[in-house]
């Protein structure tokens, strides 16, 4: 059996950062319901096309996914599962932005079933997360970290390096 990937895009953010070339968009309502039942009819899609596969990996992306509610993501999980085999050792990642709100989702999500969560750091300067346009503070970046690191097995995060002017770290 074909092993496949699996990538699920989530274009909403609480805010668009100036430098996102990214299908992102910021938006007051969004109807969850609505989105769910577009992820069921275009992993069905793909279900048909490919036939059976094994998938090791799935990758909740975006925009910004951990404002997703996670009953969309556990739906989505459940319909990958209907459609396709999953490999044990499946990696099922969530990008994160370090705010607050999200913060608190984490373990809502790793119950869902998401094992590895991508924080979206960018930078250890809170005058660099400000030029960014950014909607976190360098210590509410470490305290995403540290939480995500209690409730993951597995924790990655984003920097961005090269900005201008940047001559030091
Ligand atoms: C698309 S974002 C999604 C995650 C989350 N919304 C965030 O910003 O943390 C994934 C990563 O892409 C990087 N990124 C954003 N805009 C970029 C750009 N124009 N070129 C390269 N990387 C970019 C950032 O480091 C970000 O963490
Ligand atoms: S939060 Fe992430 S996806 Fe959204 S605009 Fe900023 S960099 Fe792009």
């Amino acid at each position: 059996m074909y092993s496949t990937a699996v990538y699920i895009h989530w274009p909403y953010c609480l805010k668009k950062c100036p430098y996102c070339d990214f299908n992102s968009h910021v938006k007051e309502q969004i109807n969850h319901n609505d989105w769910r039942l577009a992820y069921d009819r275009e992993i069905e899609h793909y279900a048909n096309i490919l036939g059976n596969r094994l998938v090791t990996s799935v990758f909740f992306g975006g925009g910004t996914p951990s404002l997703m509610e996670p009953e969309t993501v556990q739906y989505i999980l459940e319909k990958i599962h209907a459609c396709w085999s999953i490999a044990n050792d499946c990696e099922i990642t969530l990008e994160a932005n370090p705010t607050s709100i999200e913060i608190q989702k984490f373990k809502e999500f790793y119950d869902v079933g998401v094992n590895r969560v991508s924080v979206g750091v960018q930078s250890l300067r809170d005058d660099q997360l400000r030029f960014l346009g950014r909607e976190h503070s360098v210590s509410e970046a470490l305290n995403a970290l540290k939480i995500a690191n209690d409730i993951f097995d597995r924790v990655s995060f984003d920097l961005i390096y090269a900005r201008p002017d940047q001559n030091d770290g």
